[in-house]
């Protein structure tokens, strides 16, 4: 009798989860590509970030590097797969004169890092170091100019030696300098937070700026036109966008940028690691809020530009907490915990939703800063929650977006809820379909019916990423506490593919 009773309690309560998560997938309605560029990386002069993390320098003997990077650092990123990486910044940007970073190190001129912990740049990192690592890397340069600070002239003359390939003064002192043939850079910021650290200007005066430094930005190369991001929007504000998609000229921007963090309070982050539900649940709400923020500004992007031809880009995102506890406050170092992971996996389901307009991102930042995919201390390297979480999911970049429609169970904490449940789908190049699936609720599994439509399956294989407590982080004592699994909890019958997600889960599945 007690048997038959948990019996039917349990098929109730299973019942009613799967009746709280159901998705359709919807397979034949793919029109979008989910751009590769939605995965990028950013790269500051700020604490370990560059040095330490991506250049250890070409003498170093207990580290092994080539040309003075990280060999191991090059090794997992490519595995992670880096479409575009940002340098040199951030605020760094607008300080940064990129002549002082040409030449033999011992004769370049130092500086002081003005914005992060007031050190000493020497300037021994710079453009062909940053453009040759790219190459080892196999991802594309985001070059941020310097508007803030700078002259008109000196960001002309960067795309001119980075790109003029005949006879100029630029592409002269390039070949002086070691560099034959130009590396045709793409991507190009023109300025970066220019409404706070890159100047403090209003919208208006920006816009004009921008205006002005974009038309010396000359097109050197036939291959590879110039893609010219202005400096976007703070989280919110709604305003900066209206105003540079009302005053630039379109054929003079290809991106405009937003940077939203997941930032509880600016004045009392909170602790990276030892927080409690109340401070993740908080930070859960400013992750997800990414959603409402692209849909207003992609809003307003659409009553200019309908035909969507300027790309919302994304250059700034991720958890910003308290750094951990000795280490210098201007260098941003923060561990990684299974709620980046949470904050991975939502963000970038919500970048694939609107992939139609966002075509490029950053994760804010790739080593040491951060929501870091990787930690280096000395000679060791561990790879974060939030690394999995994108190596998992680079099965979608490139891949046609598939619509999904998500109802979902409540994370419900003190009198607020948000949704447990954040899906995406992808068909790719050879027509196999992925599913991204993250649950946020750290304690509660969800039981999800998905109706796959328009397609076929027979099969299901999959991976996870999960831990038993949201605060857990691998450590260079224990590097592979947090690592993906073969995932076993799903199955499909007909056109109805049924998942279990553990609490606090990431799971990509590939459907046979
Ligand atoms: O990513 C750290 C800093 O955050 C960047 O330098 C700046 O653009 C933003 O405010």
């Amino acid at each position: 009798m007690k048997k038959i009773f948990l019996t039917l309690v349990l098929s109730i309560t299973g019942y009613w989860t799967f009746a709280q998560n159901q998705v359709i997938i919807n397979g034949d309605l793919g029109k979008t590509t989910i751009n590769k560029h939605i995965y990028g990386h950013f790269a500051e002069h700020l604490g370990r970030c560059v040095y330490g993390g991506f250049y250890v320098g070409e003498n170093n003997t207990k580290i092994p590097n080539k040309n003075g990077v990280r060999t191991d650092v090059i090794e997992a990123l490519k595995k992670m797969k880096i479409p575009n990486l940002r340098w040199p910044g951030g605020c760094f940007a607008d300080t940064y004169h990129w002549k002082d970073g040409i030449g033999p190190k011992k004769q370049r001129p130092s500086m002081v890092n003005a914005w992060w912990g007031g050190v000493t740049e020497d300037n021994s990192f710079g453009t062909h170091d940053f453009l040759d690592m790219c190459e080892q890397l196999g991802t594309e340069p985001y070059l941020a100019g310097n508007v803030g600070s700078g002259t008109v002239k000196e960001l002309s003359d960067w795309v001119q030696y980075v790109n003029h390939e005949g006879v100029s003064p630029m592409a002269n002192l390039r070949k002086e300098n070691g560099r034959d043939k130009p590396w045709n850079v793409h991507f190009w910021g023109v300025g970066n937070e220019a409404w706070g650290c890159g100047g403090n200007m209003k919208a208006e005066y920006y816009a004009n700026i921008y205006r002005q430094y974009a038309t010396f930005m000359s097109d050197w190369s036939n291959t590879s036109k110039l893609f010219r991001i202005a400096s976007g929007a703070n989280s919110a504000d709604f305003n900066w966008t209206e105003i540079l998609m009302r005053d630039i000229p379109h054929n003079m921007l290809d991106g405009l940028a937003l940077h939203h963090y997941s930032v509880i309070d600016w004045n009392k982050k909170g602790p990276a690691v030892n927080y409690d539900e109340d401070l993740y649940f908080k930070t859960m709400k400013q992750a997800l809020l990414m959603d409402e923020l692209i849909h207003k500004h992609a809003t307003i992007m659409d009553k200019y530009d309908p035909k969507k031809k300027v790309a919302l880009v994304v250059d700034e995102w991720g958890g910003w907490y308290e750094v951990e506890p000795g280490t210098n406050p201007g260098f941003l170092y923060q561990q990684n915990t299974m709620r980046d992971a949470m904050i991975a996996g939502t963000t970038l389901n919500i970048f694939h939703k609107y992939s139609d307009r966002v075509r490029m991102a950053n994760l804010a930042q790739t080593i040491n800063v951060l929501q870091a995919v990787i930690l280096t201390n000395e000679e060791k390297m561990l790879l974060t929650p939030t690394y999995h979480v994108l190596e998992m999911y680079n099965v979608h970049q490139d891949a046609t977006m598939l619509p999904v429609d998500v109802q979902s169970a409540d994370y419900a904490f003190g009198n607020e809820k948000l949704p447990a449940l954040s899906v995406s789908a992808s068909r790719d190049k050879n027509g196999v379909t992925h599913i991204s699936l993250v649950n946020i609720d750290p304690s509660k599994s969800q039981e999800i019916s998905l109706n796959l439509r328009g397609m076929k399956a027979s099969g299901v294989t999959g991976r996870i990423l999960t831990s038993a407590k949201v605060q857990d982080h691998n450590t260079f004592e224990s590097p592979d506490k947090v690592k993906p699994a073969a995932f076993k909890g799903a199955s499909i019958k007909g056109d109805n593919l049924k998942v279990t997600l553990p609490p606090i889960s990431v799971v990509v599945l590939e459907l046979k």
